[in-house]
C-alpha cells in the first residue's frame, strides 16, 4: 500500500509542485530545483512510502529488550556475522556466537557440494546445538541458516527444480507463483534450513547480464506483480508470527538495488541511471515485498552512480528502512562489503553504518567479527547502531519462532524426505513448465502427431543439468549429469513417454542422424549452464560452439522432415538461423526437473488437436540482431497459440557469428589467443621474449620448438617441445585486466594441457606491471587432455595484484618438457583443481 505522496511522484518529472520536491539535472532541467544532487546520493522523500505490515508482538519485543540487556558485546557482534559452511565449524559458532550461517553455491555439509539430504539435516542440528549452547553463561541465541533455494530447494539432490525466474515470468500466473513458494519452503524445511536467498526481484534491462534469468522480466510491473505472491508462498501471510510451526521459511528479496540495471549488463557493475529510473524500474518490486512483510533484503554487489550499494546509506537506510519502512533485517552479499570504497574483505564498518545488519562474510567472518568488536570497544562504531541491528535480527528470529522451535530435526516436515520431489510438488513444477513455453513460430508442424515416428536431436535433449541451468546442485550448474536428478524427466524422456504412450515411437539422436526416416524432428539447442561471472556475454548470441544444431536443422529440413527448434536459454538471444531453418520455434527457458511439461504442450491428440495450448508470453523483448541495435524482433508480451492465424514467414537476416564480439573469459582457444591477446614464449629473462604468430617455430636458439596439435578441432592447440632449461609460455592482454571480482567469487584460471614429457617442475601464475603470483602446477605425463584449474585466490595470495594483470596466464617450466595447451580461460569446471601452494 502506498501511503506516500504519490501525487507528487506522478508529476515529479513534469513540474515541481508546491510541497513536492524535485531533483536537478533530470527531466525537469528548466524547473527550479529544491534539492541539490550529488552522485549516488538518493532522496528518500521522492520514493513511495509503505507500511511494514508485520504486527509488533509485545512478548517478542520484551524478549528482545531483555536479551539485548543481557548480551555481551561479543555476543552482539556475533549476531551480525554470517559465515559460509566452507569455512566454519559448529565449534566456531559456539565460540563466536555467530548469528547465521549460509551454504554458498559451492558449499555443502562435510565439504561436499553433493551431500545427500540427510547430511544437511544432521549439519543443521549440529550448528543449531552449538548456537544455543549456554554452558559458557551466554544467552545462546539460535542461529538461522540461509541457502540459495532460487528455483526450488535447488542445492539438494532429488528436490523439485522449478523453471528459473525468467521462465516463470513468461507464464504470468500469480497464483502458481505462490504455490511454487509454498512447495519450495516445504522442501527447504525437510533438510532443516530456515531461510532462502530468494526471490530475486531484479528487473534486468540488458540481457548480456549473466544473471538475467534470475529475474522474472524486464518489465517492473510484471516483476512487482509476482513478488508479493512469492514472499507469501515462502513466509505465509504477514500476520504469520510463528513461521516454523507451519511449512514456511523466511525470504530475502535481492539484490537491492538495480542489480539488473548495470551499464552493459556487467555483473556487479555500475548503474548510471537517474534516481527516477532507479525508483520506477528497480525499486518497483520492493513495494509489494514490503507489503507482504518480507523478512530480509540482500544488498546488491553493484553500484549506483559509482557508489557501491553496500555502502550507500541514503538507499539502504534512507529509502529502504526509513521511507519504505522495511522492518526486517538487511544482509549484505558475499564479501560485497570488501568492494565498498575504503573497505577490505576483512574490515568494513561502512557497511554497518550504511544500514547493513548482517555481514555475509563467508570466509572472512573471523576478521570481520574481530574488526567490528575492536571498533565497538574503541567507540568508533556506535552501540546504538549495533543494538539496532541486533534487534532487527532478533525480531526476525522471533517471528520465525526460532526461540521455541528446538532442534531442526524435531521440527515439522524435518526428515520427511519423501516430500523432496514428491509427485504433488513435481506436478506444480510441470504445470509451470507448460505455462512458461513461448511459441514464436509455427508453420503447422505443432502439435506433433502422437502416433508417428519422432526424432529428438540436439545435445541438450537428454540433459537435465542443462535444462536446469546455474544455481542447480552446484554453483554454476556444471559438473553434474542426469544421475544427480533422481526422479526428474529430461526433455527427451518426456517426449518419448508421450509419443510412445500414444502408440508412436521416438528416437534420440544428438547429431540428428536416424535409422528410420522420422515424421518430424525436435532439435533441442541453446545455452549451457552458467551463474554469476560465467554468464556475462558481449553480445546477445549463443557461443559459437553451441550453434552446431543450426546445421542439423537445415539438414533435416533439406530432407523434407518438419523441424521444431526447442531452445533452452536463460535469456532472449539472436537465433535467426534457427527461426529461419525450423518450421516451429519454441522457447523453453530453463525448465528444470520436469521436462515432461514440454511434451504436454508439444504432443497433440490423434485428431491433430492439442491437449494443452501455449499460453506463455515473452517476459522481455526478443532481439533481431545480437546487439539489439535493430530493436526487437518480437516485443515483450509476444507469444503465439495454436489458435493464432498462420502467417507467411519472411526470412530473417543472418549474421556472421564470428563478428559478434566473442567471449571475454576465453583467452586462448583454437590454437590462437583471443583478439588483442598475444601468445609469448621466453627463456630465463623476459628480454628474449618471442611472440608466436605462426607455427612451426624454432625459438630461443632452437631450445624451444612450437608446433600445432589437434584439440577439439584440427590444429586447435599449440605444443611446446623444450630441450631443457627454463621456458615460459604466457598470454599477454593488450590492456591490463582486472579480475579482482572473479577472484573474490572463487573463479579458477583454467588451462587444458596434454603432457608427453613432464618437466622437472612447473609453476602457473599471473603477472602485472608491479606484481606477480605463482603456484606449483603438478604436471605429470598424462597422455590426454586435462583441464587444470588454479583458484585465482591462490595467485592473489601468492602476491599478484588481481586488479591489474598484463599477463594473466603464465606457465613456467624447468628442464626438458613436451606439452601442449588447448585452451585457457576463466571458469569453475576444472577436472583437476591445483592446490594453493
Ligand atoms: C550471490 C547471491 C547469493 C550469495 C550466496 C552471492 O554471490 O550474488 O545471490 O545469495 O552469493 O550464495
Ligand atoms: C559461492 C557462491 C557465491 C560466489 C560469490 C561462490 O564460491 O559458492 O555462493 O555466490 O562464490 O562470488
Amino acid at each position: 500500500m502506498i501511503i506516500g505522496s504519490d501525487k507528487c511522484l506522478a508529476v515529479l518529472s513534469l513540474i515541481a509542485l508546491a510541497g513536492c520536491t524535485t531533483i536537478a539535472g533530470t527531466a525537469t532541467d528548466s524547473a527550479p530545483s529544491a534539492i541539490t544532487q550529488s552522485a549516488g546520493v538518493a532522496h528518500p522523500e521522492i520514493w513511495p512510502a509503505y507500511e511494514y505490515p508485520v504486527p509488533e508482538q509485545a512478548d517478542d519485543e520484551a524478549r528482545i529488550t531483555r536479551l539485548i540487556a543481557r548480551m555481551t558485546l561479543e555476543e552482539k557482534i556475533g549476531q551480525l556475522v554470517q559465515a559460509d559452511l566452507c569455512c566454519v565449524t559448529p565449534q566456531d559458532v559456539r565460540d563466536y556466537n555467530l548469528g547465521s550461517i549460509l551454504v554458498g553455491g559451492n558449499s555443502g555439509p562435510n565439504g561436499n557440494d553433493l551431500s545427500p539430504a540427510p547430511d544437511w539435516l544432521k549439519a543443521a542440528d549440529d550448528f543449531y546445538t552449538a548456537s544455543v549452547d549456554r554452558s559458557d553463561g551466554g544467552v545462546g541465541i539460535p542461529l538461522v541458516w540461509g541457502t540459495d533455494a532460487v528455483h526450488g530447494h535447488s542445492n539438494i539432490i532429488g528436490a523439485t527444480i522449478f523453471p528459473h525466474n525468467i521462465g516463470l515470468g513468461a507464464m504470468r500466473d500469480v497464483a502458481l507463483i505462490e504455490q511454487i513458494g509454498q512447495v519450495t519452503a516445504k522442501e527447504i524445511r525437510v533438510t532443516g534450513q530456515e531461510w532462502t536467498f530468494a526471490p530475486t526481484v531484479a528487473v534486468p534491462q540488458d540481457f548480456r547480464w549473466g544473471r538475467a534469468y534470475e529475474g522474472y522480466s524486464s518489465d517492473p510491473d510484471l516483476v512487482a506483480s509476482y513478488v508479493g505472491a512469492m514472499v507469501r508462498g515462502l513466509q505465509g501471510a504477514p500476520t504469520n508470527d510463528n513461521l516454523l510451526a507451519g511449512p514456511y521459511v523466511i525470504a530475502s528479496t535481492k539484490h537491492f538495488l538495480a542489480d539488473g540495471g548495470t551499464d552493459k549488463g556487467v555483473d556487479q557493475g555500475d548503474s548510471s541511471i537517474s534516481e527516477e529510473a532507479l525508483r520506477d524500474i528497480h525499486g518497483k518490486p520492493y513495494g509489494p515485498a514490503i507489503a507482504e512483510g518480507v523478512s530480509t533484503v540482500m544488498v546488491s554487489f553493484s553500484s549506483w552512480q559509482g557508489k557501491k550499494m553496500t555502502g550507500n546509506k541514503s538507499l539502504v537506510t534512507g529509502v529502504l528502512k526509513e521511507r519504505m519502512d522495511f522492518g526486517g533485517f538487511v544482509v549484505s552479499d558475499w564479501n560485497a562489503h570488501g568492494q565498498v570504497a575504503g573497505c577490505t574483505n576483512e574490515s568494513c564498518p561502512q557497511a554497518l553504518m550504511a544500514g547493513v545488519d548482517m555481514y555475509m562474510a563467508p570466509d572472512t567472518w573471523k576478521p570481520i567479527y574481530e574488526d567490528l568488536l575492536a571498533r565497538a570497544k574503541a567507540g568508533t562504531v556506535p552501540m546504538t547502531r549495533i543494538d539496532e541491528a541486533v534487534a532487527r535480527i532478533l525480531r526476525v528470529k522471533a517471528r520465525l519462532g526460532l526461540f521455541e522451535a528446538g532442534k531442526p530435526s524435531s521440527r515439522a516436515y524435518s526428515g520427511q524426505y519423501e516430500l523432496l520431489g514428491s509427485p504433488e510438488h513435481r506436478a506444480v513444477a510441470r504445470e509451470a513448465v507448460r505455462k512458461s513455453l513461448v511459441l514464436l513460430k509455427n508453420e503447422g508442424v505443432l502439435p506433433l502427431a502422437p502416433g508417428g515416428r519422432l526424432l529428438v536431436a540436439g545435445d541438450g535433449a537428454d540433459d537435465i543439468a542443462r535444462q536446469s541451468g546455474g544455481w542447480t546442485i552446484t554453483w554454476q550448474g556444471t559438473g553434474i549429469d542426469n544421475s544427480h536428478f533422481p526422479g526428474a524427466t529430461s526433455i527427451w524422456a518426456g517426449l518419448d513417454q508421450a509419443v510412445t504412450a500414444a502408440g508412436g515411437s521416438a528416437e534420440l539422436s544428438p547429431d540428428g542422424s536416424f535409422t528410420a526416416r522420422p515424421d518430424a524432428a525436435v532439435v533441442v539447442f541453446g545455452e549451457t549452464p552458467y551463474a554469476e561471472f560465467q554468464g556475462d556475454r558481449a553480445a546477445l548470441t549463443l557461443d559459437p560452439q553451441l550453434t552446431g544444431p543450426y546445421e542439423t536443422m537445415r539438414r533435416l529440413k533439406a530432407q523434407g522432415i518438419p523441424v521444431v527448434a526447442l531452445m533452452i536459454t536463460g535469456r532472449p538471444l539472436y537465433a535467426n538461423p534457427a527461426l529461419n531453418a525450423a518450421d516451429a520455434f519454441v522457447v523453453a527457458w530453463l525448465p528444470g526437473s520436469e521436462g515432461g511439461g514440454i511434451a504436454d504442450v508439444l504432443v497433440g491428440k490423434a485428431d491433430g488437436s492439442a491437449h494443452i495450448d501455449f499460453s506463455g508470453k515473452l517476459p522481455a523483448a526478443w532481439p533481431r540482431t545480437a546487439d539489439m541495435a535493430d530493436g526487437a524482433l518480437f516485443p515483450l508480451g509476444y507469444g503465439l497459440t495454436y489458435a493464432s492465424p498462420r502467417t507467411a514467414w519472411t526470412a530473417l537476416p543472418e549474421l556472421d557469428a564470428s563478428a559478434l564480439g566473442g567471449d571475454s573469459r576465453l583467452w586462448f582457444s583454437g590454437g590462437v589467443p583471443a583478439a588483442r591477446w598475444s601468445l609469448l614464449v621466453n627463456g630465463e629473462s623476459e628480454v628474449d621474449e618471442v611472440r608466436i604468430t605462426t607455427v612451426p617455430a624454432e625459438i630461443l636458439d632452437g631450445r624451444v620448438r612450437v608446433s600445432a596439435e589437434n584439440y577439439l578441432v584440427q590444429e586447435g592447440a599449440r605444443r611446446f617441445a623444450i630441450a631443457g632449461g627454463t621456458a615460459t609460455v604466457s598470454l599477454r592482454n593488450f590492456e591490463a585486466l582486472d579480475v579482482s571480482k572473479e577472484t573474490n567469487g572463487d573463479v579458477l584460471l583454467l588451462a587444458t594441457i596434454k603432457v608427453w614429457d613432464a618437466p622437472a617442475s612447473a609453476a602457473i601464475g599471473a603477472i602485472g606491471p608491479n606484481s606477480r603470483g605463482f603456484a606449483n602446477l603438478p604436471l605429470a605425463e598424462n597422455g590426454e587432455w586435462v583441464r587444470y584449474g588454479i583458484p585465482l585466490k591462490c595467485l592473489r595470495n601468492g602476491g599478484a595484484d588481481m586488479a591489474q594483470l598484463t599477463q594473466p596466464f603464465v606457465l613456467t617450466t624447468s628442464g626438458r618438457a613436451d606439452y601442449a595447451i588447448g585452451e585457457v580461460r576463466l571458469g569453475s569446471d576444472a577436472e583437476v583443481v591445483v592446490p594453493c601452494s
